[in-house]
């Protein structure tokens, strides 16, 4: 059982779809420091150990979304940005910068109350105007080969993402174990 700490649906869904160990979602809401994501990532799993019952390992993952024409930003400030900005504003921060080049980056921290491990996982696109109906949060402003991650299924999405690719990395390592 993997304790997968989050309050988004979407996360787990991708979880779920990549594992094949059942999935539990435990949606404590930690503390997010300012930082990196790593540092996020690793102070969330800490406190969310500590804080809630059990003593299984659990499972924290911090994302962001990195445009280049904006030396990176919302990066580790991409919630609050969506909170606030919204993301069909996104496009038109990029529209006259003719640089529409973005990433996303995942990094996942699967702590036991010991040792951390850490997964990253990230992949390249650009910035569209929103389509497609599936999916969360940035993906349908997010184009990759042509497709925004909102106009794939789960399935398609974990193959080519930057949280599918944290999650291949991470279950090597427990088949591995
Ligand atoms: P966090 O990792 O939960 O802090 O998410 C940071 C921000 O990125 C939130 O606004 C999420 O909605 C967004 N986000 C996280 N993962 C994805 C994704 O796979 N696609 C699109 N947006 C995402």
């Amino acid at each position: 059982m993997i304790r997968f700490v989050t309050g988004n649906e979407g996360k787990v869904r991708e979880a779920r779809e990549y594992l094949d160990e059942p999935v539990e979602q435990v949606p404590y809401d930690y503390t997010e420091i300012q930082g990196e994501l790593e540092e996020i990532a690793l102070y969330g799993a800490r406190e969310t150990f500590a804080e809630t019952d059990g003593d299984e390992p659990v499972l924290v993952d911090d994302t962001g979304l990195f445009v280049e024409a904006l030396d990176g930003f919302p990066g580790a400030y991409s919630s609050f940005v969506e909170d606030t900005l919204g993301i069909e504003r996104i496009p038109d921060l990029v529209a006259d910068e003719g640089n529409r080049r973005a990433a996303f980056r995942t990094v996942m921290v699967y702590y036991d109350g010991e040792t951390a491990e850490t997964f990253e996982g990230n992949v390249r696109g650009r910035i569209v105007e929103p389509r497609g109906e599936g999916g969360f949060g940035y993906d349908p402003v997010f184009e990759h080969d042509g497709e925004t991650f909102a106009e794939m299924d789960t399935a398609a999405k974990n193959a080519i993402s930057h949280r599918g690719r944290a999650l291949e990395r991470f279950a090597d390592w427990l088949a591995e174990r």
